[in-house]
């Protein structure tokens, strides 16, 4: 039966109830919708719409609905009731018959409805964290395991300077340590419990909200009734967090694509992780990477699509916020399965060290070094550069690395050249040059990962 049938005389089209309900989504909010009823329950106790011995059965009666429904959460779905909040509350009135009837006093379905998502974000933002600081974890695990490993580093996919497969590592975990404290902060920010606020102006009941909100698990209650049911702030934010760090799992996820081509051959992904061609026999696809960066683009437009459905909405509730909950249950699943296969990427990768050598070796990548060498001889840097750069087309024409021309053919471009530019051109100096904080220098990987470690395991 429907909550609301006293007004209407004609039943709702079919098309019109398949259309309006939201069971087949809000079922998810079953655990959160029980929770929140046993608080309200608790606290029509206290402005004496409840006896103490009636919200002791109320209580009972919910706690063995939240039992039957972490069991088997589907069952809900067999239901024709119109939503999470009706279907509760019909369990609750065929178990305890018309004292069920009672628990809706002074609540309204927009204060449930916005506490059921704002418990339900408060979860999942719990597994997300989790999920965020494993794949930190299997990163920092990947740059140990390839902690002396030299990896050729780009700007604009050329090949730019060395780095080292630890240094590549490291970043990802900084982007993903921002993810983390992006979700703390949206998390802190909506730990505010909106039970209390009625449809819109506040409940008619001298409820006191600070406690209900504490009982709930909250750090309070919000202040503001019209505001409390109608904000869905905490849905954009979090799908903001999952668009972010799904664009940095989509950068991670390119990168190893292309460290994983033919052409480059830097890694190999494992088996478990790929998936082969059903024509092509030689082929081994990183399936895994292709479809965390796609699905980098679904989770940026659910967040878009919220954006756009929250834009023009009147102060307070209306039924286009129906809208927030496929958006973000899928952007927040979607992420959480792509932080999941991110790490399952890392466990078995393996890193080809000589073939990241000699990438690294080639290209170029030491031309910076020379340049600097040519700055400490007293030629200004601008200079320099440019001697480097005729020096590099001279290289290229004979086809030698730069440490590889001999001191004639370098001292045509600068007489300063001497004998010490050898071992300034070696890709131990090139690395082991950049000791200022986060660079290359082996000290300050090691220092890098050695901090991280600390920091992770701090939590
Ligand atoms: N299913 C609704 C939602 O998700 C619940 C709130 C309904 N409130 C109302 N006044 N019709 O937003």
């Amino acid at each position: 039966m429907a909550l609301w049938g006293g007004r209407f005389s004609q039943a709702a089209d079919t098309r019109f109830k398949q259309f309006n309900d939201s069971l087949r989504f809000d079922y998810r909010l079953a655990e959160q919708d029980i929770v929140g009823s046993v608080g309200w329950s608790r606290a029509l106790v206290q402005v004496g719409i409840l006896s103490v011995d009636e919200q002791q059965r109320l209580e009972a009666a919910l706690q063995a609905l939240l039992a039957e429904v972490q069991a088997n959460p589907q069952q809900i779905l067999s239901s024709d009731a119109e939503d999470i909040h009706s279907w509760v509350e019909g369990q609750l009135i065929a178990r305890v018959g018309d004292l069920g009837k009672k628990l809706h006093t002074g609540r309204s379905r927009n204060d449930q409805v916005a506490t059921d998502l704002k418990l339900w974000c408060k979860a999942q933002g719990q597994l997300l964290l989790q999920s965020i600081h494993h794949l930190q974890q299997a990163l920092l695990a990947a740059a140990k395991a390839n902690e002396s490993v030299v990896l050729p580093g780009y700007t604009h996919l050329q090949r730019a300077q060395p780095v080292t497969f630890a240094h590549w590592a490291l970043a990802y975990v900084e982007m993903l340590e921002r993810d983390f404290s992006r979700l703390q902060d949206a998390l802190a920010r909506l730990n505010l419990c909106p039970l209390g606020c009625g449809a819109l102006a506040g409940t008619a009941y001298a409820i006191d909200r600070e406690a209900l909100a504490l009982d709930l698990g909250f750090a309070g209650a919000t202040r503001n009734s019209l505001d409390s049911v109608s904000d869905r702030d905490h849905v954009i934010e979090l799908m903001n967090c999952a668009s972010l760090s799904m664009v940095h799992l989509s950068r991670f996820a390119e990168d190893l694509i292309f460290f994983n081509t033919g052409e480059a051959g830097f890694v190999e992904l494992s088996d478990k992780v790929t998936s082969g061609s059903s024509l092509m026999p030689q082929k081994k696809n990183p399936d895994a990477l292709e479809l965390i960066r796609g699905k980098a683009g679904r989770v940026v437009g659910a967040q878009t699509g919220m954006l756009m459905t929250l834009k023009a909405l009147p102060l307070a509730y209306n039924k286009d916020m129906q809208e927030d909950k496929e958006g973000l249950f899928d952007a927040l699943d979607t992420w959480y399965d792509c932080l999941d296969m991110a790490a399952l990427v890392l466990e078995d990768i393996r890193v080809n060290q000589a073939r990241t050598l000699a990438a690294a070796q080639g290209g170029y990548a030491n031309a910076t070094e020379l340049a600097d060498y040519l700055v400490a001889k007293g030629i200004p840097f601008r200079e320099a550069h440019h001697i480097v750069g005729e020096t590099v087309v001279f290289a290229i024409k004979v086809g030698k690395p730069l440490e590889a021309l001999s001191l004639v053919e370098l001292q045509q471009f600068s007489p300063v050249v001497a004998d010490d530019v050898y071992p300034v051109l070696s890709l131990e100096s090139t690395l082991g040059k950049r000791v200022a904080k986060g660079g290359v220098a082996p000290q300050q990987i090691s220092a890098a990962l050695g901090w991280m470690s600390a920091h992770l395991a701090k939590r």
